[in-house]
């Protein structure tokens, strides 16, 4: 890394570093037809894409990374392309479990994973324990098999009978114990949230980029950070 990214960095670091980043990662499709590629190419230059942006995360010292994978609407895609992404994620957590926890950071998988086959919900299962640690530098979640109203209409029953406040009813979400995302990234244009972090992201800031998601990297990270840290947060009240 060159030394204008070092001057960048300790730059953010003097400014509020969000806690908690998610990001849509939109456009894996868009970049490889673009390219006159299959779209399984795009999101196997997302994967690596991926990888890049949990390591600027890191250190930068954000603590957690939120990133929507899969979601309950993603099995309406071609069989063949719902095939290639499983055997990606499989590839994935069998290749970069050493890496992760030689960087310190502990992976999640947060969704309905009894979709998934027993192998890889067995290699999932397996991330976590091997990656997770008391004090990790960051966790990353993989929201997987996961669709915001589904979340909610799940923690309802879970907390049935109960009395409840938006407290204790965050508890039966699936980012139970994890703090609201303050930041919330989206690439390849789109300007919705796709049934993602619906619950969480009432007070959450949005950075939208044109940026195909196999494009996206530490430059522009640090600029969507940068943008963050210009924005008056007041949720509610006056500045
Ligand atoms: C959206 O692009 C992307 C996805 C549905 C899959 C995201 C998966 C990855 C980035 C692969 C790596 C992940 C892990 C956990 C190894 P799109 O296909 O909707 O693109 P389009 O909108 O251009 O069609």
């Amino acid at each position: 890394m060159g030394i204008w990214t070092d001057i960048q960095r300790h730059q953010l670091r003097q400014g509020l570093i969000p806690r908690h980043v998610a990001i849509i990662m939109d456009g894996n499709g868009t970049w490889a037809r673009r390219r006159g590629l299959p779209r399984t190419a795009g999101h196997a230059r997302g994967a690596e894409a991926l990888r890049r942006a949990a390591t600027e995360a890191a250190t930068l010292g954000i603590q957690y990374l939120s990133v929507y994978a899969f979601s309950t609407e993603n099995w309406k895609r071609p069989p063949e392309e719902v095939a290639y992404l499983m055997k990606l994620f499989g590839q994935s957590l069998r290749e970069k479990v050493p890496e992760l926890v030689e960087q310190q950071i502990a992976i999640r998988f947060l969704g309905n994973l009894k979709k998934f086959s027993p192998t890889l919900q067995k290699l999932m299962r397996r991330a976590e324990q091997k990656t997770s640690r008391p004090a990790p530098r960051l966790t990353v979640n993989v929201l997987i098999n996961y669709g915001g109203r589904a979340e909610i209409i799940r923690a309802i029953q879970k907390s049935k009978n109960k009395k409840v406040s938006a407290a204790t009813f965050a508890q039966y979400l699936y980012t139970a114990g994890l703090p609201d995302p303050d930041l919330l990234i989206r690439t390849s244009g789109q300007l919705r949230l796709s049934n993602f972090l619906l619950w969480q992201s009432a007070y959450t800031e949005f950075w939208f980029t044109q940026k195909c998601w196999p494009d996206f990297n530490g430059r522009l990270f640090r600029q969507a950070v940068r943008d963050f840290q210009k924005r008056q947060r007041r949720q509610g009240g006056l500045a």
